[in-house]
């Protein structure tokens, strides 16, 4: 990155919310301080609280620097709440466009903004084609003297259905080239580098196959319970909320093709590819390859029902059906209240043949595996067999690693900074493709129709702090094999 995005003014629908407050604003402040904001730029948040401008400055201010967890760079941060504004109102009403339009018009008068406007829905999905409605039949969809773009947040779509529900009316007032269905996922640096890995070294490649990779395992962990987002998380899922998407994102680019250039359509072609190779699972397979789970205590959260059968776990085997995959195993597993926060990817390759310590004391030669850790430690890691110093012939799993915070110092950032900066420079390469979020739910839409019909056997429980339930690990066991 070595330009500053376009200029334009952000509209962030949801101003008052949670996801404005941690994550766009404190993106808006780094972009700043990386010298990647535009030149000329303005802010207008919208949102139903009936404040003041004045005061909702204050708020930010007060929430940017809790979230940097420092002071505030002043220089900085005054230039960019200089130009927050805000706007109150409600979001189907049309007198709310009517402002917003002519507030849009002063500020790029004011500020001397061409009138490129990038629309963030941080709103319930519920209101996504509300707002979309709207700003089409105000107008403010349609370029022509600027660009217009808008950013919607997941979940895209509660299943096929709906997300082709939703689509349909957001291309009623856009075009595919001005929505951006953001996954954050994809703007974390250690997510993005798996493309660098794979593709800038030359030595990975060749081996990056069925002939040498013997299996792969995708973990998303968290400590976190669901907090007080149980009224989302009920109706969502472990399935729905991580593995559709999250999970989604980084077997597509653990298992796509290289693609002929890194121009957004030539990886997002690839990437649809990889999901379209995953066969749909069938009534046996979803009850032998896919394990649910709920952590003890879940029922009992906030706005939960007390009867719920919503997983908050999930552990499956998926394969890919190409020349590259078939015959490998892809394992895949998430899940809340785990006993540590740990994402990571693991590829193992084939064991060397034993043959040639067949007179020695050494038992059996472990496989090499190669560990893209996504968070909280970001890393990379080999492990291989060394020879134990001495006389005898014996083994033992050494690691080679590479940690970013050491080598790149690297300051911690909310994943938000690259998309924002994507979008305004009109770059959709991390970004869901609709085909892409299709294909997702046509993997993950037959569990959860099963799910939905069985309504008889148990979902099991797990303890928190623990790493899920026992079922998830006779899922790799079966396979000889066991999680890592
Ligand atoms: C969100 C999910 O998309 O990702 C949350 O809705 C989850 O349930 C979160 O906790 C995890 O993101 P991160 O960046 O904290 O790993």
């Amino acid at each position: 990155m070595s330009s500053r995005a376009d200029d334009c003014i952000l509209v962030i629908f949801g101003a008052s919310g949670d996801l404005t407050r941690r994550k766009l604003l404190p993106a808006i402040y780094n972009l700043a301080e990386t010298g990647l904001l535009p030149e000329r730029f303005a802010i207008v948040g919208v949102a139903r609280p009936s404040i003041t401008e004045v005061d909702y400055r204050r708020q930010m201010r007060e929430r940017v620097t809790d979230a940097e967890g420092e002071p505030l760079e002043p220089e900085k941060w005054t230039r960019i709440e200089e130009r927050i504004h805000y706007l109150s109102g409600e979001f189907h009403e049309d007198q709310l466009y009517r402002s917003l339009g002519t507030r849009l018009s002063e500020l790029g008068a004011r500020y001397s903004i061409p009138p490129n406007y990038l629309f963030y829905f941080a709103i319930p999905p519920d209101l996504f084609p509300t707002v979309a409605d709207r700003l089409a039949a105000s107008g403010l969809a349609s370029e022509g003297d600027g660009w217009r773009r808008v950013i919607v947040e997941k979940p895209f779509g509660y299943d096929l259905e709906s997300a082709q529900a939703l689509n349909a009316r957001l291309t009623a007032g856009f075009r595919e080239s001005q929505i951006y269905r953001i996954d954050h996922y994809l703007g974390k640096e250690t997510v993005q580098n798996i493309l660098a890995f794979r593709f800038a070294n030359g030595i990975f490649e060749p081996i990056w196959n069925r002939r040498y990779v013997s299996h792969v395992q995708m973990t998303v962990a968290e400590e976190d319970g669901i907090g007080s987002r149980g009224a989302y998380y009920d109706k969502a899922g472990a399935l729905r909320d991580i593995v559709q998407n999250h999970m989604f994102q980084l077997l597509t680019l653990v298992a796509m093709e290289p693609p002929i250039s890194f121009r957004a359509e030539d990886v997002r072609d690839e990437k649809v590819k990889v999901l379209h190779a995953v066969p749909a699972l069938t009534g046996d397979a979803i009850a032998r390859d896919v394990v649910r789970a709920q952590y003890e205590g879940y029922r009992q959260e906030a706005n939960v029902a007390p009867d719920s059968r919503t997983e908050t776990f999930v552990a499956m085997r998926l394969t890919v059906d190409n020349w590259r995959w078939a015959g490998v195993p892809f394992y895949l597993r998430t899940g809340k209240k785990l006993a540590r926060r740990d994402t990571h990817v693991a590829v193992q390759f084939k064991r060397a043949p034993f043959t040639l310590f067949r007179d020695t004391p050494v038992e059996c030669t472990n496989p090499n595996v190669l560990v893209l850790r996504i968070q909280p430690d970001e890393a990379i890691s080999l492990s291989f067999d060394a020879k134990v110093p001495g006389p005898l012939e014996r083994l033992e799993t050494v690691t080679m690693a590479f940690s970013y915070k050491d080598h790149f110092k690297l300051e911690p950032t909310t994943g938000y900074e690259t998309l924002l900066f994507d979008a305004m420079t009109g770059d959709q390469t991390l970004f869901h493709r609709m085909d892409m979020v299709e294909a997702g739910w046509q993997i993950v839409e037959p569990v959860l129709r099963h799910w939905k019909r069985d309504t008889r056997t148990p979902v099991p429980g797990y303890p928190a702090g623990s790493m899920g339930p026992t079922e998830a690990s006779v899922l790799l066991e079966r396979d000889d094999r066991q999680w890592r």
